[in-house]
């Protein structure tokens, strides 16, 4: 990146329930990242309980910032911009990351920029760890696939902080579904990795499982796969008391990974992207990330493992971009929980 000025940036994430703090450096070298998850809390309720999430980041922020600030030996005195998750997500836990990157950037009147969280995920893609060569910077125009817990879209990005929102689901987000599928399975939370973890040792042609392609549209659609895979267990329970969780698992995943990829392709194909990007927590899916990376000759960018799921590296990535394209935010910024990103 040599057009654009270089910064320093350190953000505060707390959309959800992950309390998180990174620096990065010209948009791209991580200089520290810090998650703390509250994942074993919620494990126990089999799914994310807002009023506890946003207690937590109370009692959880101020040593994730301060962590984040030593792990790069560096104080605000260093950092020339902020940057807050301002939305979508939870409000009680929006506002408590807002809270402190508002405080901050009063006492040490640096600005501030307000980002929202599904653009954050996709420029996780442009993070690589600092001590590491920097890799093949993505090229527009992209075809970007979001998959989260709470979203599915198909964006072009036609520049930096330009996206034509193609699609998007109608229904349940793909994290959803995974997530909705692992209870009925009595898999355990969070749904996504338990779903993986049992679809290891199973047959993903065992059940066919129905595929929305929804001819003519970019949108997606997976309640009616959802309500294929109960009925399917409903009526493997009138036969038998063990279900074959490792098939069903193996075969709902391929579903979701069959539509997820082939909608992409033919969304790149049809506007002329130059590459693919695929982001958000579903994209931490092995089998996803192997399809993605194997079975086409467009170069794809998936951020690493750690990148995919929540994180303030890539509020941090797409903060400088605003910043150095002159988006900062006034001190007023209020969180804005629904926030679509086009
Ligand atoms: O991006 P994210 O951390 O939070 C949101 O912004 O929503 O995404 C969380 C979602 C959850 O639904 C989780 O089950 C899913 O990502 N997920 C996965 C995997 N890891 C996380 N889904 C499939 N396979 C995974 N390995
Ligand atoms: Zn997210």
């Amino acid at each position: 990146m040599t057009d654009l000025k270089p910064a320093r940036i350190l953000a505060v994430e707390t959309s959800c329930d992950e309390t998180a703090c990174a620096i990065i450096e010209n948009g791209r070298a991580l200089l520290s990242s810090v998650v703390a998850s509250q994942m074993e809390i919620h494990a126990r309720y089999g799914g994310v309980f807002p009023e506890v999430a946003s207690r937590q980041h109370v009692l959880s922020i101020t040593p994730v910032v301060e962590q984040a600030l030593s792990q790069a030996h560096l104080t605000l005195k260093d950092i020339d911009a902020l940057a807050v998750t301002q939305g979508p997500g939870l409000a009680g836990s929006l506002v408590v990351g807002m809270n402190m990157a508002k405080g901050l950037a009063v006492g040490s009147g640096l600005p501030l920029i307000g980002v929202n969280h599904l653009e954050g995920h996709l420029y996780s893609a442009w993070v690589h760890d600092a001590a590491e060569p920097a890799p093949a910077e993505p090229q527009f125009p992209l075809m970007a696939l979001l998959v989260s817990g709470g979203h599915t879209e198909l964006n072009l990005m036609t520049d930096h902080l330009t996206y034509r929102r193609l699609g998007s689901t109608l229904d349940d987000a793909a994290g959803e579904a995974f997530d909705k599928v692992a209870r009925l399975l009595e898999l355990g939370y969070p749904g996504g990795p338990s779903v993986q973890k049992a679809a290891e040792e199973g047959d993903p042609h065992r059940f066919k499982f129905p595929r929305a392609w929804l001819e003519g549209s970019w949108d997606f659609s997976f309640s009616g796969l959802k309500t294929s895979v109960l009925y399917e267990v409903r009526e493997l329970k009138k036969k038998s008391t063990t279900l074959p969780v490792a098939d069903l698992a193996a075969s709902f995943q391929q579903a979701i990974i069959d539509v997820l990829f082939k909608k992409t392709m033919n969304a790149a194909r049809e506007f002329n992207a130059r590459e693919i990007l695929v982001a958000g927590g579903v994209s931490a899916n092995r089998p996803l990330r192997q399809t993605f990376r194997s079975q086409t000759d467009f170069p794809v960018h998936i951020p690493p493992l750690a990148l995919c799921t929540d994180n303030a590296a890539m509020i941090a990535s797409a903060g400088y971009h605003r910043y150095a394209l002159g988006h900062v935010s006034d001190l007023n910024i209020d969180i804005q929980p629904t926030w679509p990103l086009s």
